[in-house]
């Protein structure tokens, strides 16, 4: 049987021989001691690449982001996003759940949202009554708005806003390697404009698990209590973190290579007349397009058979990723299989 195509998401890649060997060779202590060499080696390589003063490994990104909103904020603050940011849609309501806050989402455009929409929904401080604005959260790239990048001229302004209304600025950037690779800026000048960032070594860069959060000294102490609290203390995981290492190191640069990949899926489906695609969104790893011959749920079905395997992105559109366990030759033949299914 030929192998699966899998664009699902990037999440999907399995480590390398070379990963596997990294880990393999870990040397390995007990990280609730603060013991574990390699966990050590590769917060301070991640802290160094993102220009704060320290990091912390953790299991997710789900739990990178909300430690970091926990450490930030105090029950009934309220965190400013998109309205399709992860934190949002996709974290199973921990905000509230963990630490007692609420979210102010706001719309824009292809995942980003403007300093004046956000000026706007600030709580005035004299409003006793209403719930203190704590934190503005950016996610680059977007994943829902389709591996989108959230233009720097545009975070800097954020920030100032911030600064001004005595806000923290928190960075989901799960994927903030693919928005340095497209544009060429540096993943510490995208963390300089916030107080917190946390980023995913287990997407397009391949490790298996794990996400860093990074930021100030004092805030990676507290983050450190908080991982504990909710059962995020790790033993000898330098196994792992290897993996998170090693992804750093090697799987980095090559993310160029996943964004061409995108861009020659996209670029044969576009002129197809059998989709509606803003081709100018399709920036990174995603491509999210809306299929105008059938139902998303028949073309999935369809491509499955054809052992192409597809996802659904924001209602009517489908989501495809790609990433390292996929060559240029297997995206040339997902595309006709999708082309031909499309009917
Ligand atoms: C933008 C973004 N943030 C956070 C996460 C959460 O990462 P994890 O699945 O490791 O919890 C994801 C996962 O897809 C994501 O796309």
């Amino acid at each position: 049987m030929n192998k699966m195509i899998d664009l699902r998401s990037d999440t999907v890649t399995k480590p390398s021989q070379e990963m596997r060997k990294a880990m393999l060779n870990a040397e390995v202590g007990d990280d609730v001691y603060k013991e574990d060499p390699t966990v050590n080696k590769l917060e301070e390589y991640a802290a160094d690449l993102l220009g704060k003063e320290d990091a912390l490994f953790v299991p997710s990104g789900l739990m990178g982001n909300q430690i970091c909103l926990n450490v930030l904020t105090n029950p009934g603050d309220e965190v400013i996003c998109h309205k399709d940011a992860h934190i949002f849609i996709y974290e199973s309501g921990s905000p509230a759940a963990l630490s007692g806050i609420q979210l102010f989402p706001v719309a824009g455009e292809r995942g980003i949202i403007s300093p004046e929409l956000v000026e706007e929904v600030i709580r005035p401080e004299s409003a006793y009554y209403m719930p203190r604005t704590k934190v503005i959260e950016v996610e680059n790239t977007h994943n829902r708005a389709g591996g989108t990048i959230h233009p720097i001229e545009n975070i800097k302004k954020l920030r100032e806003l911030g600064q001004r209304h005595n806000l923290y600025n928190h960075l989901d950037g799960a994927r903030i390697w693919n928005a340095s690779v497209a544009t060429g800026i540096s993943v510490s000048e995208y963390a300089s404009h916030f107080d917190s960032i946390s980023c995913c070594l287990s997407k397009g860069l391949g490790a298996p698990i794990g996400s860093i959060i990074a930021g100030e000294r004092d805030f990676i102490k507290e983050a450190y209590r908080i991982r504990k609290a909710w059962g995020g203390g790790m033993r000898q995981v330098g196994i792992i973190a290897a993996a998170g290492l090693f992804a750093l190191q090697y799987n980095f640069r090559r993310l160029e290579e996943d964004h061409q990949k995108a861009k020659m899926f996209a670029d044969k489906l576009a002129n197809s007349g059998k989709i509606e695609i803003d081709i100018k969104s399709v920036e990174t790893n995603i491509i999210m397009f809306r299929p105008k011959t059938l139902k998303v749920e028949e073309l999935l079905k369809k491509c499955l058979e054809d052992g192409v395997m597809l996802s659904t992105g924001s209602v009517g559109m489908v989501r495809v990723v790609t990433h390292m366990d996929v060559s240029f030759d297997e995206i040339e033949k997902a595309a006709e299989i999708v082309l031909k299914n499309l009917g």
